[in-house]
């Protein structure tokens, strides 16, 4: 799917598509189109009736065959609710629709008069933008491993018609950069876990270096050496050697700048370990790998549009399998902080991967602060269900930056406590912690871990695990991976950090 750009001149489509207000009053460019048509238009659209009801608050249409005197087969007209009121959201959602409809009815020429759609929260360049990148979000789809019953659609071709059609084609790389990085998400999840192997992630890591972005990938040799003996306690039981990935993107005009780090839960499959899951939903575990999906989709997205900051991805990559080698549960590790690491239930490995990724994005990069993504906890979805991933952070001012950027992308986040007394949870009998709590509040402990391995750096963690995958259709994300955190994140990369 691409878009085109044209300035607002009425030319030969199959399908022209145009906006009206909630009274039903034509917008912008489509007042002419209609006085072409000799009032063709709006004397269709002058009964409600015309209008199909559709699932979403903002708007609904209506279609109009054979338009007389247009060079169209038809006319879609958006009914747009207040769409002076309406958000980044908003647009994206309208963009997502519009997708499936003309995907839906398989059209293929396609223009779009986006013209006299004023928004008071967001400009005219922007709106458009954003209605791109939900439209290129919805387009998604990954039929690899598909050998029959493969959908080769023709690709869609739309035409964006608007008087700043020069400035909306010149943002145009923007958005492709930060779909492509969503694309690149989703791929990595999407990928069935006997092709997406820890090794497997970290070549996809590298390829970025294609972009501009250095690479470095520890293997397990060098972990060794390192002595990061929580990170590789999780994947002792694979036949997959562990990996560490190091993405780095200097875009800032002054190189040395201190960089700003994200940092992801990569386990490839998640079977338990010896503490085996059990069967059933089991085949969820090849999203574990999700927060480094993300870490590197981000990473994509900001490289692809040069943004003007300096900043580090770490993604640990383990598969969590079982093995004559593997972890047992009561185990002790020694992690690459120094501190020990009774492991009593194998199945809460992320915290181990993590635990030694932090430490050393944090020794060796010394960042302005630290995010880190991991589809950590099932209790988070239990407290969270799929609407809202869990913040949990040492720093205000950072949670509210991320929280605010999640409120505008729809990428929601809810910030959870953290406390000494939840701390006491982890100690262990005998060694420095226990990687699982001894009371109920499972994400909150898991995060009290995770601080052990945070010193004065400003951290973030988001625990991912109910909004990576869906199960069912969204506006812009089709049922599966959702990339939840690389809108979120280029967002609030870009609203308060770049050329800062
Ligand atoms: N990968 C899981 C968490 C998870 C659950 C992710 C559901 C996505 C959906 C994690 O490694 C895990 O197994 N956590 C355990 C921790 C427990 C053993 C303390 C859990 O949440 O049950
Ligand atoms: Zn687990
Ligand atoms: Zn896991």
């Amino acid at each position: 799917m691409d878009f085109q750009f044209k300035p607002l001149i009425t030319e030969r489509d199959h399908i022209g598509v145009v906006f009206c207000d909630s009274k039903n009053r034509l917008l912008g460019y489509a007042k002419k189109l209609d006085q072409i048509s000799k009032k063709h238009i709006s004397t269709a659209i002058s009964n409600d009736t015309s209008f199909q009801r559709r699932k979403s608050k903002t708007f609904d249409y209506a279609i109009i065959h054979t338009p007389a005197n247009l060079k169209l087969s038809k006319v879609y007209v958006f009914r747009l609710s207040d769409y002076s009121k309406f958000s980044v959201r908003d647009f994206q959602i309208l963009g997502g629709h519009l997708y499936s409809l003309i995907s839906f009815y398989q059209e293929d020429k396609v223009g779009i008069y986006f013209d006299g759609i004023v928004s008071k929260n967001i400009s005219a360049l922007n709106s458009s933008s954003e209605m791109m990148l939900g439209s290129l979000l919805a387009s998604y789809k990954f039929d690899k491993y598909k050998t029959v019953n493969k959908k080769e659609k023709k690709p869609l071709k739309i035409k964006i018609y608007s008087s700043s059609y020069l400035r909306i084609e010149k943002n145009y790389p923007n958005v492709v950069a930060i779909a492509e990085g969503v694309t690149m998400t989703r791929n990595l999840v999407t990928e069935p876990p006997n092709f997406m192997t820890p090794p497997e992630i970290a070549k996809n890591a590298a390829s970025l270096e294609t972009y501009g972005v250095e690479v470095k990938i520890l293997g397990e040799k060098e972990m060794t050496k390192l002595g990061m003996g929580s990170l590789l306690s999780v994947g002792r039981g694979s036949e997959h050697e562990s990996k560490l990935a190091i993405m780095k993107w200097t875009g800032h005009k002054n190189k040395k700048k201190k960089p700003i780090a994200f940092i992801g839960k990569g386990v490839s499959f998640d079977t338990g370990g010896v503490s085996l899951k059990p069967a059933n939903g089991m085949q969820e575990m090849k999203y574990d790998m999700g927060g480094s999906g993300v870490v590197v989709g981000l990473m994509k997205t900001l490289a692809l549009r040069k943004a003007k900051v300096n900043a580090i991805g770490v993604v640990g990559l383990v598969e969590n399998h079982i093995g004559n080698m593997a972890t047992r549960p009561s185990d002790v590790v020694t992690s690459y902080s120094g501190q020990t690491i009774e492991v009593l239930n194998t199945d809460a490995e992320g915290r181990l991967v993590l635990a030694d990724a932090l430490w050393y994005t944090q020794e060796q990069y010394k960042p302005e602060f630290m995010v880190n993504l991991a589809t950590l906890t099932g209790a988070i979805v239990v407290a969270l269900g799929n609407e809202y991933a869990g913040l949990f952070s040492n720093n205000d001012k950072l949670s509210k930056q991320l929280e605010e950027s999640g409120k505008i992308e729809d990428e929601k986040l809810w910030r959870f406590p953290l406390h000494s007394n939840f701390d006491k949870m982890i100690n262990s009998p005998i060694a420095d912690m226990q990687n699982i709590g001894t009371g109920h509040p499972g994400s909150i402990t898991a995060a009290q871990f995770l601080q052990r391995f945070v010193n004065k750096t400003p951290w973030a963690h988001l625990d991912i695990a109910g909004t990576t995958w869906t199960k069912t259709l969204l506006p812009t994300s089709p049922k599966g991976s959702t990339a939840f955190g690389v809108k979120l994140l280029n967002r609030f990369v870009n609203k308060y950090y770049e050329g800062k």
